[in-house]
């Protein structure tokens, strides 16, 4: 290849390999390790259109997202964030077909039971949220042995939103603060945004910074609306079981390119914040 001297040489140059160098960079490398969000929500949407497109039963979706679960979770562990929340279940969920309603309660079992060695292997905590005593007994047991098992984990937690509804949770929450002023525990003034959350499932985990929605539909479905008040939105059309590492990083990257200014000018921003 000729060396480029010219100005308008380097140009052509730059626009015929730089950009497409740029362009084959995986988003991972634009990932800045120093802004990642602590905690990064899920709603992995898509299963059953992704399953019709083949012509294959819905469960054959689901069968397939775990596939993207595990990349999902592989990928997030990697780059260091620290919880990671999965909407696997709605409490809505509870009014599908009863076929299918079973066949995820046993893919459910299924991976929990083969993926718990991994978990620890990875140093990986499985948590739950959710209603989740109203699982079928089998499923609840062996997910309280996961959740026991990988309990002394601490690079990431991956909790499981099982029969899980945000308003279901703030009822929850609104009956035990009622229950302790009613038993003159508490007062009245007592109660601020720190005592609702710290009665909600997720007492002990930062509100997530990111929430990631696949399948083009851009709901929240009743998942973390107290924990998402300031979290950044992300939509995108991909289908869950497509769902890959790199859809993961894209994400991330998108993130990182937000500004987060909780109710401030973009003015108040710092410099420091920024980067
Ligand atoms: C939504 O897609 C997906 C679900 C209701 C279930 C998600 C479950 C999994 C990915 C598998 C199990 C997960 C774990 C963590 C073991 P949909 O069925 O609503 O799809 P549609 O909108 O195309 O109909």
């Amino acid at each position: 290849m000729q060396p480029v001297r010219s100005k308008r040489g380097f140009l052509i140059f730059f626009l015929t390999f730089g950009i497409t160098d740029l362009q084959l960079m995986s988003f991972k490398e634009k990932i800045s390790t120093a802004k990642l969000p602590s905690h990064v929500a899920i709603i992995m949407d898509g299963n059953g259109r992704w399953a019709k497109k083949r012509g294959m039963l819905r469960t054959f979706g689901h069968e397939n997202g775990v596939v993207s679960v595990r990349e999902t979770a592989e990928a997030a562990a990697e780059l260091g964030i620290k919880h990671l929340t999965l909407y696997a279940f709605s409490t809505e969920n509870w009014n599908r077909p009863r076929r299918e309603v079973e066949a995820l309660m046993r893919l459910l079992l299924k991976t929990i039971n083969r993926e718990t060695k991994t978990l620890n292997k990875n140093n990986i905590r499985l948590l739950a949220i959710g209603d989740l005593q109203s699982l079928n007994e089998k499923t609840y047991e062996h997910l309280l042995k996961a959740i026991d098992e990988t309990k002394s984990n601490t690079r990431m937690d991956l909790i499981l939103a099982l029969s899980y509804s945000s308003q279901y949770e703030i009822v929850e929450a609104t009956r035990q603060i009622a229950a302790r002023v009613a038993n003159n525990e508490i007062s009245i003034d007592d109660i601020n945004e720190d005592m609702i959350s710290a009665h909600l499932f997720t007492k002990n985990i930062p509100n997530p910074e990111l929430l990631i929605r696949t399948s083009g539909e851009n709901r929240i479905s009743n998942f973390l609306l107290w924990q998402l008040a300031y979290s950044e939105l992300y939509f995108t059309p991909k289908l869950w079981p497509d769902f890959r590492k790199e859809d993961f990083y894209e994400a991330i990257v998108d993130y990182q390119h937000r500004e987060r200014r909780f109710g401030r000018t973009s003015e108040q921003i710092s410099e420091k914040e920024r980067k």
